[in-house]
């Protein structure tokens, strides 16, 4: 039997990358002015990830490494705005909306409330969504464990997706 389509479905997302030299900081598919940005195999955007990851789960599909493996070489150095834009073509072909996001960035440093609203703005546009229902939070971590001590940056997002015949 067809699973029934729920009217509405929760996801949550969580990203973590460490800081290194050499790398641009892109948080959103921002530029942000930092001496260290995140290692990783694509761009490294912890907030495009989280965000993918949080639509991916909330229908209930396969998450970003399996969608989008780091060992295929053609991820290497990828724009994360590829998979956040592929969740929301799986998004609406299953068809779900997005109903509302909450994010929060834990960065020690740099300091994000100069970007937030740029950020905002761009993820909302990412995702065909009026930047009324995208919220986009920065917290540090106190100067403890990795992100306190400016090794790694995390993210969080909770997602709701709504379905669009409702
Ligand atoms: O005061 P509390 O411990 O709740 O938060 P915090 O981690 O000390 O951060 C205080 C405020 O700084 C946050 O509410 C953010 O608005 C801002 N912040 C930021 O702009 N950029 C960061 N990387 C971290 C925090
Ligand atoms: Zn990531």
């Amino acid at each position: 039997a067809k699973a029934p389509s729920l009217p509405y479905r929760v996801g949550h997302g969580f990203d973590l990358h460490r800081l290194a030299e050499g790398y641009k900081l892109i948080i959103g598919g921002i530029d942000i002015p930092h001496t260290k940005g995140c290692e990783a195999h694509s761009d490294g955007d912890v907030l495009l990830h989280t965000v993918t990851d949080a639509i991916l789960g909330a229908l209930c599909l396969p998450d970003i490494g399996q969608l989008f493996p780091d060992t295929d070489p053609k991820w290497k150095g990828a724009r994360s705005d590829i998979f956040l834009k592929e969740a929301v073509r799986l998004m609406d072909e299953r068809g779900y909306v997005l109903g509302n996001l909450d994010c929060t960035i834990i960065a020690q440093k740099p300091k994000l409330s100069p970007h937030k609203e740029n950020i905002r703005n761009n993820l909302s546009a990412l995702l065909n969504a009026d930047p009324s229902v995208v919220n986009v939070k920065a917290k540090t971590h106190e100067k403890v464990d990795s992100i306190g001590e400016e090794r790694s940056i995390g993210c969080h997002a909770v997602v709701m997706l709504i379905r669009k015949d409702l």
